[in-house]
């Protein structure tokens, strides 16, 4: 069976992605940044490993990598993010920015390089990044958000980048947007709904849409 590796894993859609990889018979490789407190992710039936990952954390990578230099994985699947809460602007927290950036762009670019070779070995060969519309540039009609906008634009730039340096390789890279998914207080996508939309447009696309920004319904976003 294909192998996925899901960053995040501790809440969220990073669960509801290892639930809905488990139940249809993947191997899964559920990073947390504290597997001592991510009972969800222990309780799902399957074959599911549960490994400690933090992703500022740029020297964990490389051990994970290292540990897991024999497997093939199928997916890579950066989904660990945060920046939710953000100051406006004038009352911006510098030492957030740093924690935002380090979270959601620098760790998923540290991911992509320490595990190529695993996703090169793999029948499938995708990598997955779970970005926001926050990040479309083009989409921006509300302003605010700055850090975890720029963030989420920087790993869009990732994104593209690595589609096309990773072209050669045969690996498939994308950005997904969730949608306003209900890990947060009123929103309004169910976490099942987003994360199968998601897996649905990781299982259908090929190289003709690598370095494409896709939301959970397949719709195609601007940069
Ligand atoms: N929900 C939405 O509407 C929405 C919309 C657009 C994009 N997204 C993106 O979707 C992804 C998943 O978010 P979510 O909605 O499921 O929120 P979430 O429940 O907060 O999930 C994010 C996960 O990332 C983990 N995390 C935080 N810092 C980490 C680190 N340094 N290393 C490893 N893991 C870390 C969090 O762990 P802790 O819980 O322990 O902090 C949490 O389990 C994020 O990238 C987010 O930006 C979500």
């Amino acid at each position: 069976m294909p192998t996925v590796l899901i960053t995040g894993c501790d809440t969220g859609l990073g669960v509801e992605f290892a639930r809905q990889y488990a139940a249809d018979g993947y191997r899964v490789f559920a990073t947390c940044l504290d597997p001592d407190t991510a009972h969800a992710t222990h309780a799902i039936q399957g074959d599911v490993r549960v490994l400690k990952l933090d992703i500022a954390d740029l020297a964990a990578i490389d051990a994970l990598a290292r540990e897991l230099r024999s497997e093939p994985i199928d997916i890579l699947l950066s989904n660990a993010g945060l920046g939710k809460h953000h100051p406006p602007f004038a009352k911006t927290d510098y030492g957030q920015w740093h924690r935002i950036l380090d979270v959601n762009l620098i760790g998923p670019m540290k991911l992509a390089e320490a595990f190529v070779e695993h996703v090169a070995a793999s029948p499938m060969k995708v990598m997955a990044f779970v970005s926001s519309r926050m990040g479309s540039i083009a989409l921006n009609l509300t302003g605010g958000s700055y850090a975890y906008r720029a963030s989420k634009a920087g790993l869009n730039a990732v994104v593209k980048g690595l589609a096309i340096d990773l072209q050669p390789r045969h690996i498939v890279v994308l950005a997904l947007h969730p949608g306003w998914a209900k890990t947060e207080p009123g929103a309004r996508v169910d976490v099942d709904r987003s994360v199968a939309g998601m897996r649905a447009v990781i299982q259908r696309c090929g190289r003709h849409e690598t370095g494409c920004f896709f939301a959970f319904n397949d719709t195609l976003l601007p940069w």
